[in-house]
């Protein structure tokens, strides 16, 4: 198999524009921190009803989970409208329904009133099963398209010939490209008045009438509003990180031997495999991905590329592997984001917990935070209120992560591998003892072995090494670290402990 490219297709074919870092105090009337697809539309739509808007982007604009998506647009969340009835009501279930069929309605409206090239399809979505004991829930899942007037149905086959023992149809979804999508709209905000500060880590917010975004280089951003679009919100007031749980999957671009009939697929069971189609370099290309697992807790991450490979070969045939790329993303207990104030008595909001649909999620948040922002009633703000707790199912599986998180810690402290390290490979990380501290070590084509504490710096549990990515990865809350303990993704605001860098020669000793 050729190598492939380690890095997002869509990155890969869009070349987007760069944005200084901020360096001295700036105003504005909302303040968005995060510049991922939720700020960047969030932005649009503020700049829209005429009000001045600044995003500030710890690292490059669209480099984080936007960058990294499927990009489905669709409200076809796998399966979970059965599973919303019962534990929201129908009315609920089909407000969340609609919401996310709205969000699809206005994607495709921007497009055209924009006029924006961004290869946008529409096509059916299917959600398919072999495993018997799901065939119950996708009879069910179906039954509750049916209740909530969804336009799909079980299918006895669908356009892709994979085995199936049941399929259930959504119609009129959509996929396209989202950063040839999102890059019109930075245009459109910069030339608004709008502006783009990238390399600008925020690190905490200062409350107050007005506001204030407080960077790491200690420049403030001030506003009238502030929002947090960070994926994981960096100022939790709302307990964000006992209410959500990280989850990594992968994703492999492949030219495919064989041509593929359309539609976008999922299946219901595990391990994931999803495939839809795309356009890269003038030809149609398949994204494969699924195999997903709690961060920090797959097996050696590389495996998984492996399995999707496979998977991809049967299934179609690999003429080239273009891309593979793995990506985070957060779902929280009861299935529905959290979207509105991150604390209710300041003018503070955040979005986040959008699972893997975060295409049309990010779009109701926009929508609810910046009606929010402008005082307009927006029908579905209560069901994405960041204050509710659904007890059910919520409330079981909160207290299953939470156990799950007090075992990681305590697991994850008497966990000594004890391995002296000097069957370290190259380019590898692995736990050893060193001088009696849980060490993470990562060893370069040098030799020089970078040594760090894998003691998260957010609540205090132990990092595991992801070989995929090569990142110390956190189990409890998805913090991730580079190999020398820089923070890549929070909530952890602060690096892991380094504990130096020994030479080969050191190493050896
Ligand atoms: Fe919370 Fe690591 S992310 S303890």
């Amino acid at each position: 198999m050729n190598e492939a490219n380690h890095e997002p297709l869509w990155r890969a074919d869009t070349k987007l524009p760069s944005f200084p870092a901020l360096t001295e105090q700036v105003y504005a009337d909302t303040v968005i921190v995060g510049g991922g697809i939720t700020g960047i539309i969030t932005a649009y739509m503020m700049t829209k009803e005429g009000k001045k808007v600044v995003i500030l982007e710890a690292d490059e604009l669209l480099n984080g989970t936007t960058g990294h998506t499927t990009a489905k647009v669709t409200a076809q969340h796998n399966l979970i409208y059965d599973q919303l009835i019962t534990s929201v009501g129908e009315d609920q279930a089909r407000m969340y329904y609609e919401a996310n069929a709205e969000a699809a309605h206005w994607i495709k409206e921007t497009i055209e009133q924009q006029g924006i090239d961004c290869d946008w399809q529409e096509e059916a979505a299917y959600v398919y099963t072999n495993d018997e004991e799901k065939e119950k829930s996708l009879q069910k899942e179906a039954e509750s398209y049916k209740k909530l007037g969804i336009d799909g149905a079980l299918v006895d086959s669908m356009p892709w010939k994979v085995p199936f023992k049941q399929a259930v149809q959504m119609n009129g979804q959509a996929r396209f490209h989202p950063l040839k999508f999102l890059k019109p709209l930075v245009e459109y905000i910069v030339k608004n008045g709008g502006a783009i500060y990238e390399h600008s880590p925020a690190e905490d917010i200062e409350k107050g009438e007005k506001p204030a975004v407080l960077l790491k280089s200690g420049v403030k951003a001030i506003g009238n509003h502030v929002v947090i679009a960070t994926h994981f919100p960096f100022y939790d007031n709302g307990f964000y990180f006992a209410k959500l749980y990280p989850t990594r999957s992968y994703v492999i671009a492949i030219k495919p031997k064989k041509q593929f009939p359309g539609g976008m697929y999922i299946t219901a069971e595990q391990p994931t495999r999803s495939v839809r189609s795309t356009v890269y370099d003038g030809q149609e290309a398949l994204l494969i991905s699924g195999d997903g697992h709690k961060t920090g807790k797959g097996q050696p991450t590389a495996e998984h590329y492996q399995n999707l490979i496979k998977f991809a070969e049967k299934e179609f045939g690999i003429e080239k592997l273009l891309f593979t790329w793995s990506t985070q993303d957060l779902v929280p207990m009861d299935k529905i984001p959290y979207i509105g104030k991150a604390d209710k008595d300041e003018n503070i909001y955040s979005a986040t917990g959008f699972k893997k649909w975060g295409m049309t999620t990010s779009v109701v948040a926009a929508r609810i935070l910046s009606d929010l922002i402008v005082n307009k009633q927006n029908r579905y703000a209560e069901l994405f209120s960041p204050d509710r707790f659904k007890a059910d199912p919520g409330v079981k599986q909160f207290v299953k992560q939470q156990s799950d998180v007090a075992a990681t810690f305590v697991k994850g402290k008497l966990d000594y591998f004890f391995k002296d390290g000097d069957n370290l490979p190259v380019n590898q990380g692995m736990i050893i003892n060193w001088e009696g501290t849980r060490a993470g070590a990562f060893k370069e084509e040098n030799g020089t072995v970078h040594l760090v504490d894998t003691t998260c710096t957010h609540m205090g549990c132990e990092c595991e090494w992801n070989d995929a990515e090569r990142t110390w990865d956190c189990p409890c809350h998805g913090s991730r670290y580079s190999i020398s303990g820089e923070v890549m993704e929070g909530p952890a605001k602060k690096p892991l402990k380094n504990l130096g860098e020994l030479g080969d020669q050191t190493w050896q000793e």
